[in-house]
Formats: structure tokens, C-alpha cells, sequence
């Protein structure tokens, strides 16, 4: 079956994502501050390749061409971040007006083209000063974050109307200060849900402080969320395995907000995290957000697994399972979104969804001015055409946004998996649109149908 974007109505939101680390480069110049993933992509041993963002796609010089190329594309909406250390060197206090002049010709020249930006206020890049005093496990990032949101909101809020406050937390904080594999490189299960009582009251709260100063702009805020499947179906144990996997991956940061709690019930270890909670930490947690960023990429499967701490599980790599994954181990998996979107809209609370980011990395050949990526070509229409089925069966979905624009720096993976529309040449930083680049343009144009 074929379907058009007509299909999503006219007031469907496409659009494509990117984030301030992985694309802008210049860490240390014009006065800008050094974050968490400037420091820790120094560190040997910690990126694919030792690898790391300095110069990325250099966007804080080509912006003005890669917003041109957006226009050309025909892509309505762009999603970007702010980098906190490029306009707070030092995470709060004096303000680098090179910086906020960054973000001005950004904004500015996509309204100039008529492409709505829609702002990330915190994509993983801590500033570093902020970290020295404990980052995410000091309670008194609070303050830090609603500076932070001050100034940002203050600042461009008389232009952006759409604000994400964060960028998946439960991957910040897991990555972060659990596992160590993301910066800052903390391990261990205290850090870990200090860090995420942290963001869960930061979430809110930055939803509150922007509501506050701009009631007229639309405040969301963004979920990683992986369909999680027990590996044995009828298996017991791999159905508790899953339960809790899934309580923590998709329900953990949710939840909070929507006024239903931490899933403590499907996850004990969590009720641990009342060690760092104040009194009335528990309404603090709430907000009632205008709009839900949902990111999905793949589905989990999860055995049994005793020798596991704290959750007795663990997820079976989909190359293990010899089913299609990209070049991240991720299975290639379509009917994911579409269980995301179902899963979500069973949350009455939830007004209007974002499918904010998904995509797939593959190995992209540059032949003659050409990338012939039919691999994500497919990826992109089978799970597009999941979020048309979820919409048709009444979900609220009103968006979707493909990560990313240009291949960029994929955090631990460095330059290695490429997930962009756009080709990029690291060494000349020339820009190819791939085939998946021109399809999608040429979707959105109405040119081409997609098929089902
Ligand atoms: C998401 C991140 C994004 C990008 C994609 C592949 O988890 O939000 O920055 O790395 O994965």
C-alpha cells in the first residue's frame, strides 16, 4: 500500500533533528566554557577510535549553509539544542554574548526561510564547571538548570515557541552515572539515582519556569523509549526480566511527570531513590506538559539473568539474535514505534505526541557525488508507516522528526556509525545529500508516495 504526507493532515509537524555536541565543534572558541563531552571525549579509550567532538560538522561556522540545505530539502522544522557552556561558560553567572549571537543568526536565519526551530535545552553537555561540583548528583543543579532555562528562555523565547527541556534522561543518567560508558563517566547505582531524582524534578521544573515567562510558548520534553520483549515468550522469568527492564527504560522519567510516581512496584531497587527525596519532591515531579517527545529506534529483547545486579536482566544484542540491526546493534525492527506510540497514548495525560527522533546508522559509501542508501530509505518509510498506522488507529501522534540531518558525532561511537540524511566528509566537511536525503525531500514535497 502507498501512503503520502497527506495522509498525517496538514498540521503534522516533519522535521529533522540534531544536537549541539555532535554537530557544532569550536569547543573552546568565542568564549564558550568546556562541557562534560569536551572533557571526557579527551579521555583515552573513551570513544570509538579515541575520536571526539572539537571540530564535529563544524555547524557553529557552515550553519548558514546547512539551514540553507534544510530549506532545500524542503524540511519544515528544526529541532537543535543549545550548548549551556557556549552561552554560560560556566554553567550559571556571567553571560557569553558570542554565544546568545550564535543562537540569534541560527534562530533568526530559519525563520528568515520559514523553518520553525524547535529547541533541546539540554542534550548531554554539561558544563564542566557545573561537574566539578557533582553535576546531575548535586541537588543543586536545580538552580544551575533553572539559570540555565532563565536565560535561555529570556533570551530567544520571544521567537521559539516549541521547548523540549530535556533530552532523554534515563540515557544521560544511565550512560553517565551508572554505567560510566557516556560523560561524565560515573559509575554505580547512587550516583545513578541521584543524578536521576535530579533530572526528573529539573524536567518539571523547567517546564513550570518556561510556562511562567512565556505562556505562549509549547513546552514538551523528550523520552528514549525501546518496546521491551521477554526473550522466552511464556517464560515467567523472562516476562519479570522484561517487566523490570521495561519499568526502567520506558517508565522511569514518565512517570514522575505524568503524577504517577517511580514504578517502584515493577522495580524495587527504585525505591532507593527516596534517599534523595525531599518532602513534597513527590508534586515537584509533576508537570503537565504540552507536548510528549517520543525517540525510538528499536525494540529490546530480555532474558533472565540472576548474575545481573539490581535488575536480574539483561538484553540480548540483536546480532546475537542473527535478526537485521544497524551499524549500532540495533534490530531493525518497524512494529517498535508503532507499540511506542500505542504505549504512550494508554497515558490519558498525554496530549500530543513527537515522534522527536529516530533513524538508523549504516555503512554509507560516498561514490561520485553519490550516497545510494537504500537501506535507510526502507528503514525510514516502514517506520513512518507505523506512526500513520498508530495515528489512523486514533493515537495523537503530530510529528516526527528523523535523526539526523548530517552524519555527526555519535557520543561514545564517534564518527563511526553515520545516521545523517546528509553525507559528511570529516576531513573537507562537504556536505552530500544521501538518496534517503533527497526521498525524504521529496515526500514532503508530495512528490513521491511512500509504500507500506
Ligand atoms: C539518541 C540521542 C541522539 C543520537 C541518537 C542516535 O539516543 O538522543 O543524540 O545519538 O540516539
Amino acid at each position: 500500500m502507498l501512503f503520502t504526507k497527506d495522509d498525517f493532515g496538514d498540521d503534522f509537524k516533519w522535521g529533522v533533528s540534531t544536537a549541539a555536541y555532535q554537530i557544532e565543534g569550536a569547543h573552546n572558541i568565542d568564549g564558550k566554557g568546556l562541557s562534560i563531552w569536551d572533557t571526557f571525549s579527551q579521555k583515552k579509550k573513551k570513544i570509538f577510535n579515541n575520536h571526539n567532538g572539537n571540530t564535529a560538522c563544524d555547524f557553529y561556522t557552515h550553519y548558514a549553509d546547512d539551514i540553507a540545505l534544510l530549506y532545500k530539502l524542503n524540511i519544515p522544522n528544526y529541532r537543535f539544542s543549545i550548548s549551556w557552556s557556549r552561552i554560560l561558560p560556566h554553567g550559571i553567572g556571567a553571560v557569553n554574548i558570542k554565544g546568545i549571537d550564535f543562537y540569534n543568526k541560527v534562530i533568526d536565519f530559519c525563520l528568515e526561510l520559514g523553518i520553525e526551530p524547535w529547541i533541546t535545552l539540554y542534550h548531554w553537555d554539561l558544563p564542566q564547571e557545573l561537574q566539578q561540583k557533582g553535576g546531575w548528583a548535586n541537588r543543586e543543579i536545580i538552580n544551575w538548570f533553572s539559570y540555565f532555562v532563565d536565560c535561555c528562555i529570556k533570551n530567544f523565547g520571544d521567537r521559539v515557541k516549541r521547548w523540549m527541556v530535556l533530552n532523554e534522561p534515563m540515557v544521560f543518567t544511565g550512560a553517565g552515572y551508572f554505567l560510566g560508558v557516556h560523560a561524565p563517566g560515573k559509575k554505580g547505582l547512587s550516583s545513578f539515582l541521584a543524578a536521576a531524582h535530579h533530572a526528573a524534578l529539573c524536567q518539571a521544573e523547567g517546564g513550570r519556569i518556561i510556562k511562567t515567562l512565556r505562556s505562549d510558548c509549547k513546552v514538551g520534553t523528550t523520552f528514549s523509549y525501546s518496546h521491551v520483549e521477554p526473550y522466552r515468550t511464556g517464560n515467567e522469568k523472562d516476562l519479570k526480566a522484561a517487566l523490570k527492564v521495561d519499568a526502567l527504560l520506558n517508565r522511569m522519567f514518565i512517570e514522575p511527570l505524568l503524577g504517577l510516581g517511580y514504578p517502584t512496584k515493577d522495580l524495587k531497587i527504585l525505591e532507593r531513590i527516596e534517599r534523595f527525596m525531599y518532602p513534597h519532591d513527590e508534586k515537584k515531579l509533576k508537570f503537565d506538559m504540552d507536548f510528549t517527545g517520543l525517540q525510538n529506534y528499536t525494540r529490546e529483547i530480555v532474558s533472565h539473568a540472576p548474575l545481573m545486579p539490581f535488575v536480574k536482566a539483561k538484553i540480548i544484542k540483536a546480532s546475537k539474535r542473527n535478526v537485521q540491526h544497524t551499524l549500532m546493534d540495533w534490530e531493525i525492527h518497524p512494529p517498535s514505534i508503532y507499540n511506542a506510540l500505542k504505549r504512550y497514548s494508554s497515558y490519558q495525560q498525554i496530549k500530543e505526541i513527537i515522534v522527536t527522533e529516530n533513524g538508523a546508522a549504516f555503512t554509507d559509501a560516498h561514490e561520485e557525488g553519490m550516497v545510494n542508501d537504500s537501506e535507510r530509505v526502507k528503514y525510514l518509510q516502514d517506520y513512518i508507516a507505523q506512526v500513520l498506522l498508530a495515528k489512523k488507529e486514533g493515537v495523537k501522534v503530530n510529528g516526527y522528526f528523523v535523526w539526523t540531518l548530517m552524519d555527526n558525532f555519535e557520543w561514545a561511537e564517534g564518527f563511526y556509525p553515520r545516521f545523517g540524511l546528509v553525507y559528511v566528509d570529516f576531513a573537507t566537511q562537504q556536505r552530500v545529500v544521501k538518496n534517503s536525503g533527497r526521498w525524504y525531500s521529496q515526500f514532503l514535497k508530495n512528490t513521491v508516495p511512500a509504500s507500506m
